[in-house]
Parts: C-alpha cells; sequence; structure tokens
C-alpha cells in the first residue's frame, strides 16, 4: 500500500518525502505545482535514488482524484496541499475558505469512496489562538483564530473530527506545527518562497545572499527576552521524521488525535539573526520596524504528547537549522 501526499512538492511536503522513501514507503504525490515547482520531485529522486509517481493535480478536481485512487493502492494519505501565506488570507479570504476547504473535503469523499481511512494533516499552532497562556498544550480550549488562514485549519480541523465521530474505522492525527525552518542536509531541496518572503528565515536567507538589502525587525518592545518576538522553532527533517511516526500510529489507532510538532523551545528573532550570522559567518543587517499587525509576542510547544504517543522529539538544534538553510540558499540564491 502506498502513502499520498498531497502537496507533495511543497517545502514540508517533499522533505517528508524524502523521509518516508527513506523509510521504505511507496509514495505518490497530488500536487498542481501553484506554489512549487516540478525540479522538486528530480531533486527527491537524486537524494533517495527512488521513484516517485506524481499526478500534476488539484486535490479539488474530483474526477483527477478519483482516476489517482483507481490506478494507485493508497493506503494512507498526509494532506500538505493548501494556501498558507496569513497575510495574503486577509485580502482574499474567500479563496482561502473555498481553496482548503473544498480540496479537503473532496479528497475525503474520494478516501471514503475507495475505502482509505488513514489520514495525517498539516495543521497549525495558530489555531491554538490569541487567548491561550504558553505553552500550548493540546487540551487546551480551542475557541478562534486570527486570520482566515488560521480558520481554514480550525475549521478542518473540526470536519475531520466530525467525520471520525462518523467512521469508527477512520483514523486521523491533526499535527499542529510551529515555526518549520531549516532544509535537507544535502542543499538540494529547500523552502522556495516566491516573491518576498513573509516568514522569518526565507527573508533572512535571501539578505544574507544578498537579494534583499536587510531585514525589518518587526518590534523590539515586547514583554520577551530581548523584545522582539519569540518563536518555537523546529527543523523540517525532524518535522518530516514527526510526520513518519504519525503514520505508523494512525495504522494502529482509530478516531482524531491532535499533536504539537514543536521544540517545546522559544527563540528570539535577534536570537536567530545573530544565530545565522554566527554560525555560517556571514552578515544579516537589520533594522527594527514597528510591530506586524495580528503577530503575538511569544509562543511555544508543550511537546510532551508527541513524546509520549509518537516517541518522536525534536532532535536538531537552532545551529543545525542555520546551517542547513544557508547550505539550501548559498547553492541555490535563486531557488530550483
Ligand atoms: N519577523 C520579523 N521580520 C520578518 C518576518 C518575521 O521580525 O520579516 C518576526 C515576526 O514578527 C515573528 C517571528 O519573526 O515574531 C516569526 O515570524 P514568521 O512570519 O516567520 O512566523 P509566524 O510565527 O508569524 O507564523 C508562522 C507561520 C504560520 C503559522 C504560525 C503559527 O507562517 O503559517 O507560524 O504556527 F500559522
Amino acid at each position: 500500500m502506498k502513502v499520498l501526499l498531497t502537496g507533495g512538492a511543497g517545502y514540508i511536503g517533499s522533505h517528508t518525502c524524502v523521509e518516508l522513501l527513506n523509510q521504505g514507503y511507496e509514495v505518490v504525490i497530488a500536487d498542481d505545482f501553484s506554489n512549487s515547482k516540478p525540479e522538486v520531485i528530480n531533486r527527491i529522486k537524486e537524494i533517495t535514488g527512488k521513484d516517485v509517481d506524481v499526478y500534476p493535480i488539484d486535490v479539488a478536481d474530483k474526477n483527477a482524484m478519483k482516476k489517482l485512487f483507481s490506478e494507485q493502492s493508497i493506503g494512507s494519505v498526509i494532506h500538505f496541499a493548501g494556501y498558507k501565506a496569513v497575510g495574503e488570507s486577509c485580502q482574499k479570504p474567500l479563496m482561502y475558505y473555498r481553496n482548503n476547504i473544498d480540496a479537503t473535503l473532496t479528497l475525503l469523499e474520494v478516501m471514503e469512496e475507495f475505502g482509505v481511512n488513514k489520514f495525517v494533516f498539516s495543521s497549525s499552532a495558530t489555531v491554538y489562538g490569541e487567548n491561550n497562556p504558553i505553552p500550548y498544550v493540546e487540551t487546551m480550549p480551542i475557541t478562534g483564530c486570527t486570520n482566515p488562514y488560521g480558520w481554514t485549519k480550525l475549521m478542518i480541523e473540526q470536519i475531520l473530527k466530525d467525520a471520525c465521530a462518523a467512521n469508527k474505522e477512520l483514523s486521523v492525527v491533526l499535527l499542529r506545527y510551529f515555526n518549520p525552518i531549516g532544509a535537507h542536509p544535502s542543499g538540494r531541496i529547500g523552502e522556495d518562497p516566491s516573491g518576498i518572503p513573509n516568514n522569518l528565515l526565507p527573508y533572512v536567507a535571501k539578505v544574507a545572499v544578498g537579494k534583499l538589502p536587510k531585514l525589518g525587525v518587526f518590534g523590539n518592545d515586547y514583554p520577551t527576552v530581548d523584545g522582539t518576538g519569540v518563536r518555537d522553532y523546529i527543523h523540517v527533517v525532524d518535522l518530516a521524521k514527526g510526520h513518519a511516526a504519525a503514520l505508523a500510529y494512525a495504522e494502529n489507532h482509530t478516531g482524531a488525535e491532535a499533536i504539537n510538532l514543536g521544540s517545546g523551545k522559544g527563540h528570539s528573532v535577534l536570537e536567530i539573526v545573530n544565530t545565522f550570522s554566527r554560525v555560517n559567518n556571514v552578515p544579516v543587517p537589520y533594522e527594527i520596524k514597528p510591530r506586524r499587525e495580528g503577530d503575538l509576542p511569544e509562543f511555544y510547544a508543550n511537546a510532551e504528547k508527541a513524546k509520549e504517543l509518537l516517541d518522536w522529539t525534536a532532535e536538531l538544534t537552532l545551529e543545525d537549522m542555520c546551517r542547513d538553510l544557508w547550505n539550501w540558499q548559498s547553492n541555490n540564491p535563486d531557488g530550483y
């Protein structure tokens, strides 16, 4: 039985694909390449020496998805495909709701039709909203999000919980990611955002490689260690291993389980900038800017549940993340 990765050519999907192939899984990718490059597939094959079937389709295209399921013996699905930019989701909320929710519903309907019951979902720490105390624990009340992107994650979590209540054979793991960064140590796959990056580390890397003049640090008057925002950064290779562990868990359980994938540690923006500079011996010029609307001062995971249920903990350090990111960025200054 094969594992279907929707959005498998994306940043987290491609790293998970490599991890699964290395662990001996057979993988099929469905990706419309709207926010990824076909070259990713060549790189995945190069790193692993293994083949992967690719369907260049939109997950919301039901007929195309049915064709995929009828041609491949799919046993489980990891659903990465979706729009993911917080700011853009505030400008184009309908596009976000339509795309993210439609694709998920279509996928679940096709899975039901073909009797596939194992599902791992890319959720986000953003579902904890702005009122929960840190560290975030899975048992906390989830009451709302601050942006449409986050709401799509929250709504899809609810859809999946309801689907599990109705179908006792369904097994769902809701992986709540914290802040994934870094790249595969080979330097052959990594994050390749189109246009000017929104997230911190891709921006830092573009400044370091000379593609952007200066990083703007959004606020230095937060009640944190040095006044800048604090997040729980996790190496994308650790995150990929977390998906493999979640898949194994889903094989032997039913029902819906939300699990944080984070390191349990917070790092400030300045700590990130300084570590990146030091480890890679490259300057990262920055200036302090006003706070970015919608940002929280500080959050990080309670990572106990992942350890208990998945036997998984984040192992790679901030230094590893910065070094691997630079290896990717400096060898691929224009991305793929
Ligand atoms: N930051 C800057 N300058 C930048 C970009 C970011 O100072 O140019 C700061 C932010 O203010 C924040 C920190 O760096 O303090 C991290 O910001 P990111 O944009 O990298 O990440 P966020 O924590 O805002 O958001 C990420 C994901 C979302 C997800 C959220 C919660 O992008 O998809 O984590 O898990 F919803």
